[in-house]
């Protein structure tokens, strides 16, 4: 049996996340990972759109603000410790509709059909206005696993990769210990982040929500005579449009309940194609570079779960469905404090798992 003080099970951007917190704050911290390249981090578009994804007003966007707001000095920290760049960009969300809301909205985020065009030069013709969101913005978010995993190890976080952990053994209302691919590990604290993958170890509500993606690359010789085509996010009514400061264009996403199916379809390749020429024409003619999919961690409510669990000793970090890049920075910030001083944050409260237990779910 391996024993450890904190014991975070998952490989994904959530889990390195609270790990960097947890060393920052002086606790020692094993992070027991399967692959680290299936994690859903590596499949989202990087979007930090609280705003562009309309989410009403409530502790879930005040907990999208507050993460965004801390993605700058975030992301410069990964940069110093892990000594890469993790692709941070404030480049702002344009929201074009093809319909123009009524009554017309007051929002001083809204531009009318020529306001919007002069904007953003080249939109599709049927852009009658939009939203403009200059706080919103995007990470590259391979490149930020990348730093992130690094700044982990630079800390002293010890990162255990091919190891499947099969079952949580409680004894009463504690984890007695977990069983894994590699042998039984025993920790003081225990962290779940496992995504899309949680409920194969506890009986919380998180499925797998399927996004296909695809991206282009826009010809070097392109981007030296003329620039960049895009160089701000366009998320429209049916497709997201991601430019990358180095040419690439990610383009996503399909929503689908397939359970963990795999794979690319041409339904999916022809839905994300279509939509993406439509609203910004110019794009047929950039090579496709790569299609992938991944697996969004879903709750019945489409909110984290975050905090306490069934288990005194056992702490949740899961669910984060379509924003678990956007909501990295404060997930870790206050998972680290609620298990290292046990600090009651109104937003663990808010996202607490017995919400479903309640609800009957
Ligand atoms: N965050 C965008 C998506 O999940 O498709």
């Amino acid at each position: 049996m391996r024993t450890r003080e904190i014991v975070v099970v998952g490989g994904g951007i959530v889990s390195l996340a609270i790990a960097l917190e947890l060393r920052q704050q002086g606790a020692a911290v094993t992070v027991l990972c399967r692959d680290f390249a299936q994690a859903a981090t590596h499949a989202a578009a990087g979007m930090l759109a609280p705003q562009a994804e309309r989410i009403p007003s409530s502790p879930m966007l005040d907990l999208c603000l507050k993460s965004r707001a801390l993605y700058p000095d975030w992301t410069r920290k990964l940069e110093s410790l892990s000594g890469l760049n993790s692709g941070y960009w404030s480049c702002g969300i344009l929201s074009p509709a093809y319909e123009t809301p009524h009554p017309l909205p007051l929002a001083p985020q809204w531009l009318d059909r020529a306001q919007i065009h002069r904007h953003q030069p080249n939109l599709s013709a049927e852009v009658t206005g939009g939203w403009w969101f200059p706080e919103d913005g995007q990470v590259d978010n391979r490149d930020l696993a990348r730093a992130l995993w690094v700044a982990v190890q630079e800390l002293g976080v010890e990162v255990q990769t091919g190891i499947t952990v099969e079952a949580i053994v409680p004894h009463h209302d504690r984890v007695a210990h977990l069983q894994t691919s590699a042998g039984d590990w025993q920790a003081n604290h225990y962290i779940v982040a496992t995504g899309a993958w949680s409920q194969s170890l506890l009986p919380i509500p998180v499925w797998p929500r399927k996004g296909q993606i695809l991206s282009l690359q826009v010809p070097r010789e392109r981007c030296d005579r003329t620039g960049l085509p895009l160089e701000t996010v366009l998320f429209g009514s049916e497709i997201y449009i991601v430019p990358r400061r180095d040419g690439r264009i990610v383009i996503g996403a399909t929503s689908e309940d397939v359970g963990f199916t795999p794979g690319n379809t041409l339904w999916g390749k022809e839905t994300l194609l279509r939509a993406a020429v439509r609203l910004y024409p110019d794009l047929q003619h950039f090579p496709v570079a790569e299609f992938w999919w991944g697996f969004r961690p879903a709750t019945a409510d489409e909110l984290p779960i975050l905090g306490t669990s069934p288990y005194q000793n056992l702490t949740l970090a899961t669910g984060h469905y379509r924003n678990g890049i956007l909501l990295a920075p404060i997930t870790g910030a206050l998972i680290a404090d609620f298990v290292l001083h046990q600090t009651a944050d109104p937003f663990l409260e808010a996202f607490c798992w017995s919400r479903f237990k309640l609800a009957g779910g």
